[in-house]
C-alpha cells in the first residue's frame, strides 16, 4: 500500500517534472521568429465613399444584401481606421511588436478599376499609414488584396473573367512603384480558398455568386494567374532595386484522422483545401490526387469534362516557384474520414473529395463552432507543410479565436498559448521553418458575414459610440508581457478556475 502510494507521487512528480521542462523547452521565441499583428481594409477602415473611393464588392454586397450580415450590420464606419490609424499604430508600439499586416484597398486606390487613374487621396491615406509604422519601428507587410475589388471589375465578371489576372497585375504594379521602396514583404492575395468557395461558389461572402464548385475552382484558376503574373513582375521590374519578398496566402485547417493510422482521408482533405493553391505553386499544377478526384465525380454528373480547370504546360511552368515563403492562416482542425454513407460536410467545399470532416463536440470553441481550441492539428500542419513543399520558409498570417466581446477575454489568451507553444515546438524540436507568427487581429472589427457579433481583437472597440473608442484587453497585458520577454507566457487563468489546462 505504501509502496503504491510512493509510486503514485513519483509519477505525479516525473510527469509535473516533464510537462514543466516541455514548458521551458518550448518558450523561448527565437531571434529567427518575427511575432505581429494583423488587420484588413474593409474590416477596420470604414470611410467607405470618403476621398474619392471607388464601389467594393463588400460596399455593394452589404448595402443591397443586408440580411446576408448575421446582425445586418455593415463596414461603413467599422472600427474608424482611416481616421484612427495614428492611435492604432501607438497601440501596435505599446505591444512591442516586429511588424504589423495590414491591406490596401484597390476600390480606394483605383476607384473605378483601372490603373490609368490612381486616386491620389486613396493612396496618400496608405503612404500616411506606412511611414507611421515605420516611423514607429514596426514593419509593414502589405497585402494587396483581402477581397475587395472594386464593383466595376465584378460586374465585367469578376474572378470568373480570366482578365482579372491583369487587372490585378496593373493594380499590383501601382503599389509596388508607390509602396514598394518602404515596404519589403507583399502578399499578393489573401486565401483564395475561402473567397472562391464562399464567395464564388456560395453565397455566405461578396460578391455571394452561388456558382458551386466549377465558378470555385475557376476562381481559385484566375486567381493563381493573376498571383503568379503579380510575382513574375515584380521579378522583372522591381525586385533588384526594392528587394522584398512576395507570397500568396492558403487557408489550411489541420486534417487529423477519424481512425487512428488511416492517413488517405486526411492526406485527400489537405490536397483538396490547402494543396489545391499551394501545390501549384510550390510543386507545379493542381495536386495529382486532386484532379483524379475531381475528375471521377465530374464524370459520374454525365460532365464531358473534369470541372477543375486545366493548365497549359506553360501555365504550370510559370505558375511554380512563385513565392519567397508560405503564406499560412490557420484556425482550427478537424477529424477526417472517408464516410460509408452520403456525406454531410457542412461547406461543400470538400464534397468533390469524398471525405467528411466533422468537429469533436468535446474541443473546446469559441463563440463560433467551427473555431476549436484543438492546437495538435496546428502542429500536424506545420509538419505536413515541411515535408510537403520541402521546409519553405512559413509565415503565419493569421491565427486566432473569436468570442463574443468584453475585456476579460481569457480564451484567447490561452488558445494563443497553446498556438504559439506548438509554433514553437514545431520549429525547435522538429525544424519546421516558420519564420513569422502573426495574431489575428489587432482590433475588433467587421467579421464578414458575422458582423459585429463575434470579436477578434486584443483591443475592444466601441462600435456603438461615434468616437469608436478603443480600449485593451486582458489580452493585450497578456501580449505585451510576452513580446518584453520574447518569452512564451503562462496563459492567465478565469478567477474560478485554479487547475492548469489540460493541453499540453
Ligand atoms: C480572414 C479574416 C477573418 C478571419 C476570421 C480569415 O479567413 O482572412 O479576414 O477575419 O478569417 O474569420
Amino acid at each position: 500500500m505504501e509502496k503504491s502510494f510512493i509510486f503514485l507521487i513519483f509519477l505525479v512528480l516525473t510527469h509535473r517534472s516533464s510537462m514543466q521542462e516541455d514548458d521551458n523547452a518550448y518558450s523561448k521565441i527565437p531571434a529567427g521568429l518575427k511575432i505581429g499583428i494583423g488587420e484588413a481594409s474593409y474590416q477596420t477602415e470604414g470611410a467607405w465613399n470618403i476621398s474619392n473611393k471607388g464601389e467594393s464588392i463588400w460596399d455593394n454586397f452589404v448595402h443591397n444584401v443586408p440580411w446576408k450580415i448575421d446582425d445586418q450590420s455593415n463596414g461603413d464606419t467599422a472600427s474608424d481606421s482611416y481616421y484612427k490609424y495614428k492611435d492604432d499604430v501607438k497601440l501596435i508600439k505599446m505591444l512591442g511588436l516586429d511588424y504589423h499586416r495590414l491591406s490596401i484597398s484597390w476600390a480606394r486606390v483605383l476607384p473605378n478599376g483601372s490603373a490609368d487613374s490612381i486616386n491620389q487621396e486613396g493612396i496618400q491615406y496608405y503612404h500616411n499609414f506606412i511611414d507611421e509604422l515605420l516611423a514607429n519601428g514596426i514593419e509593414p507587410i502589405v497585402t494587396i488584396y483581402h477581397w475587395d475589388h472594386p464593383q466595376v471589375l465584378e460586374d465585367m465578371g469578376g474572378w470568373m473573367n480570366e482578365s482579372m489576372a491583369t487587372w490585378f497585375t496593373e493594380y499590383a504594379e501601382v503599389l509596388y512603384r508607390e509602396l514598394g521602396p518602404k515596404v519589403k514583404v507583399f502578399v499578393t492575395i489573401n486565401e483564395p480558398q475561402i473567397l472562391c468557395f464562399q464567395g464564388y461558389g456560395g453565397t455566405l461572402i461578396a460578391p455571394g455568386r452561388n456558382l458551386g464548385p466549377a465558378g470555385a475552382y475557376t476562381c481559385g484558376h484566375n486567381m493563381l494567374k493573376a498571383h503568379a503574373k503579380a510575382y513574375r513582375l515584380y521579378g522583372e521590374k522591381y525586385r533588384s532595386a526594392q528587394n522584398g519578398k512576395l507570397g500568396i496566402i492558403s487557408h489550411c485547417s489541420g486534417f487529423l484522422p477519424e481512425t487512428e493510422g488511416e492517413t488517405l482521408p486526411s492526406e485527400t482533405a489537405y490536397q483538396f483545401r490547402c494543396g489545391w493553391i499551394s501545390h501549384a505553386i510550390f510543386v507545379g499544377d493542381y495536386p495529382q490526387l486532386m484532379k483524379s478526384k475531381v475528375a471521377e465525380v465530374s464524370r459520374n454528373e454525365g460532365l464531358s469534362e473534369s470541372r477543375l480547370p486545366k493548365f497549359s504546360p506553360e501555365w504550370i511552368r510559370y505558375i511554380n516557384g512563385t513565392a519567397d515563403f508560405f503564406g499560412l492562416n490557420h484556425y482550427s482542425s478537424y477529424l477526417v474520414s472517408f464516410p460509408t454513407t452520403t456525406i454531410q460536410n457542412d461547406s461543400f467545399m470538400l464534397d468533390d473529395s469524398g471525405v467528411s470532416i466533422r468537429s469533436d463536440p468535446r474541443w473546446e470553441a469559441g463563440s463560433l463552432k467551427r473555431f476549436r481550441i484543438i492546437p495538435e492539428g496546428f502542429g500536424w500542419l506545420l509538419r505536413k507543410i515541411k515535408s510537403e513543399y520541402n521546409n519553405p520558409p512559413v509565415y503565419i498570417t493569421e491565427n486566432g479565436l473569436p468570442d463574443n466581446g468584453g475585456l476579460q477575454d481569457y480564451q484567447r489568451i490561452k488558445y494563443h498559448y497553446l498556438y504559439l507553444k506548438e509554433v514553437l515546438r514545431a520549429v525547435q524540436r522538429d525544424g519546421c521553418n516558420v519564420q513569422r507568427y502573426t495574431f489575428w487581429s489587432l482590433l475588433d472589427h467587421f467579421e464578414w458575414n458575422s458582423g459585429y457579433r463575434h470579436t477578434f481583437g486584443f483591443i475592444n472597440v466601441n462600435m456603438t459610440s461615434p468616437g469608436r473608442e478603443r480600449t485593451p484587453k486582458l489580452s493585450f497585458s497578456w501580449l505585451q508581457n510576452v513580446m518584453r520577454t520574447r518569452q512564451l507566457q503562462p496563459p492567465i487563468l478565469p478567477p474560478s478556475v485554479n487547475t492548469t489546462t489540460n493541453h499540453q
